[in-house]
Order: structure tokens, then C-alpha cells, then sequence
């Protein structure tokens, strides 16, 4: 469990003519990472961008890049994601044939490695990759798209994720449909990093925004120090 919540905006929401901005825009207003979606119009349906932007955008914050890959395959491409500046790299198990490959491929190029499960995605896949993993991504939406309503299975899923990994040093992140309403829930079921593309974007102010997701999760932490 993080000693805090990690609260990680997605800048798909952000204005792609402005990046770089956008992007110390939100290391002002108080992000912990900042999550990057790649897609490749094949894996899902959306393109978004890829390793140049992401090198071209490195110097503009030190926090860390959590990089999530929704391509396929993944694989050939690790490399250059870790080149352009990732600190983790996450990946779909139906992006490849060999996740467990994938993972040891992340962790040999020095990064963080995580798993992202879809909605449809069993936890089962989990099982034999755990040691391998730093970061277990909870999708709450399918993804492709920011803006989509969160799916609310996705609060057990957590709970039953937290309850696999048990002791051990892995992060769990959830993604897709989150605000100040589901933090709470989410925290309290075991999450530790929240990734929010439209409510940290939406109407300008983005400190505004993330201290509302603080102050959600806070009341989820409560509950969960309780539990
Ligand atoms: C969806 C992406 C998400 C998305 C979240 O495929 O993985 O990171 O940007 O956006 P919101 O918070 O708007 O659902
Ligand atoms: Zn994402």
C-alpha cells in the first residue's frame, strides 16, 4: 500500500495543441505522475501518439511517466518507451502471446512494470506473472476513450485484486470514469494510484480538481484504515 494517494491525470483529456503546457499545467497543480495513453487504432479503436511525443514532452516535468501501452502487439516497442522516458510501462496480457516475457522485458530495461486487466479481463491472469508486476491497472471503462462512465463492478475487482497480491510491494491503479464521487470507494477497496483524464481537465482548473480527488480518496483512506 502507498503511504498516500497517488493521484495520476491523464493528458488525453488535456488540449493536444498545447502539451507541453498542459503537461506542467498539472506538475503545478499538484499531480503525482503523469499517465500517458498510448493507442493504435488496432488494439482500440483510437490513435493517440506515441514514443516521440512522450520524449518530447519529458522535459517539461520530473514526475514520473506512467506509460499506458494499448497497442499490439506491445512488445517491439517496450524499448523505445523506455527510451523516450517512461518510469513505467504497463501493458494489456491480450496485447502479446507472453506476458510474462513482456514483464521481464519492462523490468530488464530498467522500468516499472504493470498489467492492465479490462473490465472483461479475469484477475486469474495475475497469477503467475505477480512477482514480475509493480503495478496492477484496474481498467473501470474499456478502453479507448476518456469521458466514459465507470463501470461499477470495477470497486469488487479492486478488492479482489488487493486481496491476491497480499503483502507484497505492488502498486494497484485504477483508470477510466474516476472523480471525487468513486475515489473514496475505490481507495477503500485497496487502490493506490487514480488516473482521471475529464475530471481533472474539466473547466480549467486543474488544482481545483485534483484536490477534489484528494479529499475523496482521503475519506476512502479513513474508511479503509478501519476496515
Ligand atoms: C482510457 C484511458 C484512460 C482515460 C481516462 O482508455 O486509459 O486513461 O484517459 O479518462 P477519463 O478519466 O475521462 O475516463
Ligand atoms: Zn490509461
Amino acid at each position: 500500500m502507498a503511504p498516500t494517494t497517488l493521484i495520476a491525470p491523464s493528458i488525453l483529456a488535456s488540449d493536444f495543441a498545447r502539451l507541453g503546457e498542459e503537461v506542467e499545467a498539472i506538475d503545478r497543480a499538484g499531480a503525482d505522475w503523469i499517465h500517458l495513453d498510448v493507442m493504435d487504432g488496432h488494439f482500440v479503436p483510437n490513435i493517440t501518439f506515441g514514443p516521440a511525443v512522450i520524449a518530447a514532452l519529458r522535459g517539461r516535468t520530473t514526475k514520473p511517466f506512467d506509460v499506458h501501452l494499448m497497442i499490439a502487439p506491445a512488445d517491439p516497442y517496450l524499448a523505445a518507451f523506455a527510451e523516450a522516458g517512461a518510469d513505467t510501462i504497463t501493458v494489456h496480457p491480450e496485447a502479446g502471446p507472453h506476458l510474462h516475457r513482456s514483464l521481464q522485458t519492462i523490468k530488464a530495461l530498467g522500468k516499472k512494470a504493470g498489467v492492465a486487466l479490462n473490465p472483461a479481463t479475469p484477475i486469474d491472469v495475475l497469477a503467475h506473472i505477480l512477482d514480475l508486476a509493480d503495478l496492477i491497472l484496474v481498467m473501470s471503462v474499456n478502453p479507448g476513450f476518456g469521458g466514459q462512465r465507470f463501470v461499477p463492478g470495477s470497486v469488487e475487482k479492486v478488492k479482489a485484486v488487493r486481496d491476491m497480491i497480499g503483502a507484497r510491494d505492488i502498486l494497484i491503479e485504477v483508470d477510466g470514469g474516476i472523480n471525487a464521487e468513486n475515489a473514496g470507494a475505490l481507495i477503500r477497496a485497496g487502490a493506490d494510484v487514480l488516473v482521471a483524464g475529464s475530471s481533472v481537465f474539466k473547466g480549467g482548473d486543474y488544482a481545483r480538481n485534483i484536490a477534489a480527488l484528494r479529499g475523496g480518496a482521503a475519506a476512502g483512506r479513513t474508511a479503509r484504515g478501519r476496515r
